[in-house]
Order: C-alpha cells, then sequence, then structure tokens
C-alpha cells in the first residue's frame, strides 16, 4: 500500500535490509525520485543495468514551458509550467548535493520563423500561447538580432520567452546519481524484467519505454535524431538563447552550451529504431545554418538517435497502477522528460510518504489508459485526494 507512515518507523522495523522504495530506472526520472525518497529518510534502491543510456542520453535539455505549449494539451502545460517554476531550486540544490556544475542557463529561449509561411505557423502558435497567459513577447526582426546578431538577415520575426531555460542532460544525470549516491540510495546493477524481482514496500517504475513490459501500460518509443556541433577554436557558440523556429517548414531547435557545443535537434518519428539517416541530418543542417549561417563553420561531432517514451496522449503517466497500489508508474514523459524531472520527482516522493496524490497528479493518472480503479484502500479516502 502506499505510505503516509514515517520513513524512520518503516525503516526501523524492518531486518534484513528491504528497500522502502525500489526505484526501476536510472534515467533523470528514476534518479530525481531517488534521490528525493532518500534525502527524505527512505531506503531506496535503484535498478538499472546501464544508469542514464536511455533518452537522456540523446536530449538536448531543453526547459520549455511556453515553447512547448501545443494546442490541446493545456493539462499538460500546466505540469511543464509547474515544474519550470521548480527548476531554479531544484539546479542549486542539485549543484550542491552532488558537487558538480549541470550546465543550468537562464538566458531564454527565442522563436523564430525564417520565411513568412514560417512565421505565419509561429505566429499561430505564440497567439495560443499568450491566450493560456504564458510569458511570451512577439520581436520585430530588429529587436530578435539585437538579441542575437547571429540570427540570418533573412528572419521574419519571433518571440523571446524569458522563462524557458536550458540545462545539460549530460551533466545533470551523473549528479542526479551522485545525489541519490549521497543521499543515501543503493545502486542495484541489473535490468528487472518483472515487477516481482523487485522486493519493496513501493516499486516506482521510472523505465522510460521499458515501463511498457512491466506496467502493460501503452508507452511506446518515438524516435528522435540530434546533432551536436561544435564551435571551432574552443570558444563559446556565437549565440546564447536557446533558438527554436520554423526554417521552410523545418522544426527545429538550436541549444548553445558554454563549452562551444551546439544540439541541433530533432526529428519526430514514429519508428523503434535508432539508426541515424543522411535526410535527416540533411534537414536538420540545412534548416540550422538557415537560420544561424555560422553553424557552417562549426564541427559535426555527434549523429545520433534516442527513443523517447511516448504516449497516447502525449503526457506522462504518473500515479499508482491499476490493482497494485504498491506500485507507482513515473513515465511517458516523451518530449518533456528533462522539464518534467523537478515536478515528477516531488510529488512521487511526497506521494510514498504521505499516500495522499497532490491535485497536480490527477490529469496524468495510469487508469486514464485502462479504465480500471487503481486499487483504492484507506489512503484514497484521505481528505484532499482528488483522485476518487
Ligand atoms: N524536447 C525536445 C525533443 O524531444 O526533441
Amino acid at each position: 500500500m502506499l505510505g503516509g507512515v514515517p520513513s524512520s518507523t518503516k525503516s526501523a522495523n524492518k531486518e534484513p535490509f528491504l528497500a522502502d522504495v525500489a526505484v526501476v530506472g536510472a534515467g533523470p526520472i528514476g534518479l530525481a525520485v531517488a534521490w528525493r525518497c532518500a534525502a527524505r529518510g527512505l531506503r531506496v534502491t535503484v535498478h538499472d543495468s546501464a544508469p542514464g543510456s536511455g533518452a537522456s542520453a540523446v536530449a538536448a535539455g531543453m526547459l520549455s514551458p511556453v515553447a512547448e505549449a501545443y494546442f490541446g494539451e493545456r493539462q499538460l502545460t500546466e505540469l511543464l509550467v509547474a515544474s519550470a517554476a521548480r527548476w531554479p531550486a531544484f539546479a542549486a540544490e542539485l549543484t550542491e548535493a552532488a558537487g558538480a556544475e549541470i550546465g543550468y542557463r537562464t538566458e531564454g529561449t527565442l522563436l523564430v520563423g525564417l520565411t513568412g509561411d514560417d512565421l505565419a505557423e509561429a505566429s499561430r502558435l505564440l497567439a495560443y500561447q499568450q491566450g493560456l497567459g504564458l510569458p511570451v513577447t512577439p520581436l520585430r526582426p530588429t529587436e530578435l538580432r539585437d538579441r542575437e546578431p547571429a540570427l540570418a538577415p533573412r528572419v521574419r520575426g519571433g518571440a523571446f520567452s524569458p522563462t524557458d531555460h536550458q540545462v545539460d542532460p549530460r551533466r545533470l544525470v551523473p549528479a542526479l546519481h551522485t545525489a541519490a549516491r549521497r543521499a543515501g540510495a543503493v545502486f542495484v546493477p541489473q535490468a528487472v524484467r518483472r515487477l516481482s524481482e523487485v522486493d519493496a514496500g513501493i516499486t516506482v517504475v521510472a523505465a522510460g519505454c521499458g515501463a511498457a513490459a512491466l506496467t502493460g501500460l501503452p508507452v511506446r518509443p518515438v524516435k528522435g535524431q540530434i546533432l551536436r556541433l561544435r564551435a571551432p577554436g574552443g570558444v563559446a557558440p556565437g549565440f546564447r538563447h536557446v533558438i527554436r523556429g520554423y526554417a521552410d517548414g523545418e522544426s527545429v531547435y538550436l541549444v548553445p552550451r558554454a563549452d562551444g557545443e551546439v544540439v541541433l535537434g530533432a526529428t519526430v518519428e514514429e519508428r523503434a529504431d535508432t539508426t541515424v539517416t543522411a535526410g535527416a541530418v540533411l534537414r536538420l543542417l540545412r534548416a540550422g545554418v538557415d537560420l544561424l549561417p555560422e553553424l557552417a563553420e562549426y564541427d559535426l561531432v555527434e549523429t545520433i538517435a534516442g527513443l523517447r517514451p511516448g504516449t497516447p496522449d502525449n503526457a506522462p503517466i504518473l500515479g499508482p497502477l491499476p490493482g497494485r497500489p504498491d506500485v507507482l508508474v513515473a513515465t511517458g514523459h516523451h518530449r518533456h522528460g528533462i522539464v518534467l524531472a523537478p515536478v515528477t520527482a516531488d510529488l512521487i516522493a511526497d506521494l510514498v510518504i504521505s499516500g495522499v496524490p497532490d491535485p497536480l497528479l490527477a490529469p496524468f493518472r495510469p487508469d486514464r489508459f485502462t479504465g480500471v480503479p487503481d486499487g483504492g484502500g484507506p489512503d484514497r479516502t484521505t481528505e484532499g485526494d482528488r483522485w476518487s
């Protein structure tokens, strides 16, 4: 059953070692859950044969609640906004706990359209985002170039989103691993193929695409191809903002890092292979160079593909597995695994400890895909539980 019992009481009564919480999956979601649970005094194990080898190894690390506020995804946008608001404190706390920089940057994001058609498409989305009250300001071409002189002269217009930040996932994941370990989480370097292999009071399934086989929930791989370039001469890239936009109909983003790296992404393909194709590289490079001509002079240092854990409604699956109140699911983060790590970790840790789901989780419960009630029980009758 879900918690509501102080962890110290639980732990004191358990010999030999039995985890209060077993986390299956050591990507950013699983590691952040493990860190938050361990830091709150729970005994935590983390099970993964290859920590950090899933979608996060490929991800760009945009923290984009505004730029990724899409039509028909209002509840997801609310969760993205809530998680992005936690990022400044989360980043500071993690940097301190791990003793490592994670590349968190707050210059904001420019949204741009190259041609008139591209700008029309960007503007329609911008109007929707403004209608939701999100902080995004339209900019004329001259204003865009004042902010980012390296933008191509033919960029027709765009907008500025000051609260869409970035972090480096290749620094974030090792930092979360260190923070979780320092907080007391024990790592078990083995893959979990069935939930019966794990022995703990609560099991948290944060296995990305692997959650489908473990839980039967509809999580599917969504392929993304992405490139990494490097500014020549070991200097920082010639732009500071994350740049997202449309270039001749191609949707593209560019993420600059202080060490000279630029991440250029990404395709979204309903496929489960991780092959890099010439066509995708060509389209991404053409779109990137059209927006920022100086990229043509950069070194192309990596081409890679990964698999996002997608769901039928593009939103994550968070909460008790139907019929298994001892199993919490935290997966299906699709294009938002990095930005959603703080809110997922905090709310899943709260749920483990109190047994009471935060109202923010309500739209994302697993039984929206099964129609099966999630087990009920005493913890479900607590005042404030909006899930019943
Ligand atoms: N969040 C960016 C992507 O999935 O490509």
